[in-house]
C-alpha cells in the first residue's frame, strides 16, 4: 500500500456524518460489561454480541469503521461469513486494537505505560492479511497529586509514535489515542493543561518518527472536568476548551480527530460533540469513536434477552449512531432522542 491509500482510508474513516464504533474491549473488560448485564462472558456470547452490533441494519450510514479485538477479527456469523466480510459488504472498515494494555510504569506510582511494541511488525502484517485497514493504540494519562510526570507523557507518546510508524509501514492507518482520564477531582483548566502537554509531546514524537500525519487519526479525550470535580464545566465550556486545546496542538495535516467517551453518558457525549461542531469549521473533521457511549443502551437491551431482543438492541445502537452522526456535523437536537 502506498501513502495515497493510507490518506484515502484515513479520510474515509472521518467521512462526513460518520464516526467509528469501538468494540475492541479486551476479554477482561468485556467480562466486566457482561457481568453488569448478567450474561456469561464466553467466546460464543462475545461473538453473538459483537455480531449483533456489526449486523445492525443501516449501521454503515453513520459508522465508517469499527475497532475490533483480536478474537473478533477472526470470528464469523452463524452461517460462516467472517465478520470482516460482513463489514466489507456494508461499507464498514475493519480496524484492530493492537496495544497490549496499560501496565504500571516502573518507578512512577499511579502512572501507566502502554506495552506492545515487541513483535508488533509481525502482528500488524498478519492483521493486514486478515483484512484490517486501520489500528488503534491507547495510552493512559492520569491526573492526580504530582502526576502526570514528564516521564509518563514522554514514554507513552514515544510508544504511540513508534506504533504509528509501524502501522503505516504495514499499510494500516494508525489511530493514536492518548487518553487523559476523567477520573478525579481536577478542574477543566487542569485537564486543559495536561491535554495540551500530552498532545504537544505526541506530535513532537510523531515528527521524530516520520509519521505521515495525513494518513493518521487522533483519538482524543475531551477537555472536561474530572468526574468528582465539585464544579463541573457545562457543555459549552467543554466544547470551547476542547476546541481551543486541539487548535493549539494538533497539526492541520492530521486527517481527522475522533473522540472517546471515557465514562460520559450517551447523550452527554453526543451533546459535547455537537456543541464543538457548532463552533465553526476546523482544519480536521471532529467526529466520534465511542465505546460505552454507543453501546450502553444496546448492551442493556440485549442483556435482558440475548435472543429475542436482538432487533431492539440493534435499534438502540442504530439510534445512537444516527444521533452522533448528526452531532459530527453540528445538526443534533436533544428532541430527536425520542424519534
Ligand atoms: P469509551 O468511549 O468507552 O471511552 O471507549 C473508547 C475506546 O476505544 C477507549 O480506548
Amino acid at each position: 500500500m502506498n501513502s495515497m491509500d493510507l490518506v484515502r482510508t484515513a479520510q474515509a474513516m472521518v467521512a462526513e456524518g460518520k464516526g467509528i464504533l469501538a468494540i475492541d474491549e479486551s476479554t477482561g473488560t468485556c467480562q466486566k460489561r457482561f457481568d453488569s448485564i448478567g450474561v456469561e462472558c464466553t467466546e460464543k456470547n462475545r461473538r453473538d454480541y459483537r455480531g449483533m452490533l456489526l449486523t445492525t441494519p443501516g449501521l454503515g450510514n453513520n459508522v465508517s469503521g469499527a475497532i475490533l479485538f483480536d478474537e473478533t477479527l477472526r470470528q464469523s456469523t452463524d452461517d460462516g461469513t467472517s465478520f470482516v466480510s460482513v463489514m466489507q459488504a456494508t461499507g464498514i472498515i475493519p480496524g484492530i486494537k493492537v496495544d497490549k494494555g496499560a501496565h504500571p510504569l516502573a518507578g512512577h506510582d499511579g502512572e501507566k505505560i502502554t506495552e506492545g511494541l515487541d513483535g508488533l511488525r509481525q502482528r500488524l502484517s498478519e492483521y493486514a492479511t486478515l483484512g484490517a485497514r486501520f489500528a488503534k493504540w491507547r495510552a493512559v494519562i492520569t491526573i492526580g497529586e504530582g502526576i502526570p510526570t514528564t516521564a509518563c507523557i514522554e514514554g507513552n507518546c514515544h510508544a504511540l509514535a513508534r506504533y504509528a510508524a509501524l502501522c503505516q509501514e504495514a499499510g494500516l492507518v494508525p489511530i493514536v489515542e492518548p487518553e487523559v482520564l476523567m477520573d478525579g477531582e481536577h478542574s477543566l483548566d487542569e485537564c486543559y493543561d495536561v491535554t495540551e502537554a500530552t498532545l504537544r509531546a505526541l506530535y513532537n514524537q510523531m515528527y521524530e518518527q516520520n509519521v505521515l500525519l495525513e494518513g493518521s487519526i487522533l483519538k482524543a479525550s475531551m477537555v472536561i472536568s474530572g468526574s468528582d470535580c465539585a464544579d463541573r464545566a457545562d457543555v459549552e465550556g467543554v466544547a470551547r476548551a476542547t476546541v481551543e486545546c486541539l487548535l493549539n496542538t494538533v497539526p492541520a495535516a492530521v486527517a481527522g480527530i475522533v473522540f472517546l467517551s471515557g465514562g460520559q453518558g450517551d447523550q452527554e457525549a453526543t451533546a459535547h460533540l455537537d456543541a464543538m461542531n457548532r463552533l465553526g469549521n476546523f482544519p480536521w473533521p471532529l467526529s466520534f469513536s465511542y465505546g460505552r457511549a454507543l453501546q450502553a443502551e444496546s448492551l442493556a437491551t440485549w442483556g435482558k434477552d440475548i435472543t429475542a431482543n436482538v432487533p431492539a438492541a440493534q435499534d438502540a445502537l442504530g439510534h445512537r449512531a444516527r444521533m452522533n452522526g448528526l452531532a459530527s456535523t453540528g445538526r443534533y437536537e436533544a428532541t430527536l432522542e425520542d424519534s
